[in-house]
């Protein structure tokens, strides 16, 4: 069997982590594997395949000999180095925004729009991990009655934001909680958390232990976030709708693994619940988890660590004719993230053969 050089960019990330694990799952082909990250991680050993393996500075000759170069350093990374691995000779995989919406670079979910694949020109864009895992419960609804007209809102996790989202979580519950009186009202807690002596992470906007934070990304003129607009505009890419009319409202919650989302479709033909569950059932990457008397439905608690998009509370929409409103979780590093980019790369080399 063909195996692939593969040079692992953000390596030591949340993504990149979770990347590395996924290529060891999926024992996917690899030759030789160099790790990426920045000045601060190099020397660092990191475990992948029975051994340890050193972390290396980000440099354009990195590339050099590799086949494969799976990109989670932030956008301005990949502007700068996706470019340069391409002229030295890989295929690049990029998690960033950098280049989703360019014209040229396709934007792929395995599960949805395989087929874009072929016309790529060195560089693939992974959506958006919102955007992933929205079109994996979508996409066999669209097929059997077209959307015309989409609304979400998301409950997204703090690993979402990266490791370091992850651990100012996890500090400012430990210091809440640490203070906590039982009488203490919701003022005291927040104030004491303010005023706590502990040196703080602080990566999102505020306090997100005990608390949601209506604002994932940057606020843009039309006062939506960049985070809305990217699950806008990638999923009119994606579905090739370059008119859909889509309204996201992002939201982060004090969860640290897996993004939640409530979803309202419109569409062209009629499309029962049942026949949506029967859909869903049958469907590439999803789980069918609606049962609510049972209390069975999709929790990100039960996404965290899978590569399915669990799907539920499938109904009706009463304010328009053919409408139906569900709730999706999915684990944002890995379907979101490294699991997709891994398909994509498994993809790659099914062609090559
Ligand atoms: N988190 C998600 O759910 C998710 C989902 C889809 C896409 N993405 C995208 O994936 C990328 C990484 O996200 P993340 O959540 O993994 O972030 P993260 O946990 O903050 O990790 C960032 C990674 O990039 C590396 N890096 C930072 N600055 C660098 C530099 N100047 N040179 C080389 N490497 C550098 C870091 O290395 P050091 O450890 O050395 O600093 C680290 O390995 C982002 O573009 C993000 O938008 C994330």
């Amino acid at each position: 069997m063909k195996r692939y050089n593969v040079a692992v960019v953000g390596a030591t990330g949340a993504v990149g982590t979770e990347m590395l694990r996924v290529l060891q799952e999926r024992r996917f082909p690899v030759a030789r594997i160099r790790l990426l990250a920045s000045a601060h991680s190099a020397g660092r050993r990191v475990p992948f395949n029975g051994t340890t393996r050193r972390v290396e500075e980000l440099d354009k000759r990195a590339f050099d000999g590799m086949d494969l170069a799976l990109f989670s350093a932030g956008a301005s990374r990949s502007l700068e180095f996706a470019p340069e691995a391409v002229k030295r000779g890989a295929v690049v995989v990029d998690n960033s925004s950098a280049f989703r919406l360019t014209r040229g670079v396709p934007l792929i979910v395995p599960e949805v729009n395989p087929h874009a694949l072929r016309c790529h020109k060195g560089i693939i864009a992974n959506p958006n991990c919102s955007t992933i895992i929205m079109l994996v419960a979508l996409k066999p609804l669209h097929d059997a009655a077209k959307i015309r007209r989409l609304i979400v809102a998301t409950y997204q996790s703090v690993s979402g934001a990266g490791a370091r989202a992850m651990a100012q979580l996890y500090q400012e519950t430990q210091q809440i909680l640490r203070q906590f009186k039982v009488r203490s009202s919701k003022f005291e807690v927040n104030a004491k958390l303010k005023t706590g002596h502990a040196k703080r992470v602080r990566v999102l906007p505020t306090q997100i232990a005990f608390n949601v934070i209506p604002q994932v990304d940057a606020f843009l003129p039309n006062r939506y976030t960049k985070e809305e607009m990217k699950m806008v505009n990638e999923t009119r890419k994606i579905l090739e709708e370059p008119a859909l009319p889509v309204s996201a409202t992002c939201a982060r919650v004090p969860v640290f693994i897996a993004h939640s989302e409530a979803i309202w479709i419109e569409m062209q033909h009629p499309l029962s619940p049942d026949q949506a569950r029967k859909r869903l059932a049958n469907a590439p990457g999803v789980r069918l988890i609606d049962d609510p008397a049972r209390r069975q439905y999709p929790l990100p608690f039960d996404a965290a660590g899978r590569d399915e998009v669990l799907v539920g509370r499938i109904r009706r929409d009463e304010t328009v004719a053919h409408g139906l409103a569900l709730w999706v979780s999915g684990d944002n590093l890995r379907k979101g993230a490294a699991t997709n980019a891994v398909q994509i790369a498994e993809l790659l080399i099914k062609r090559d053969k």
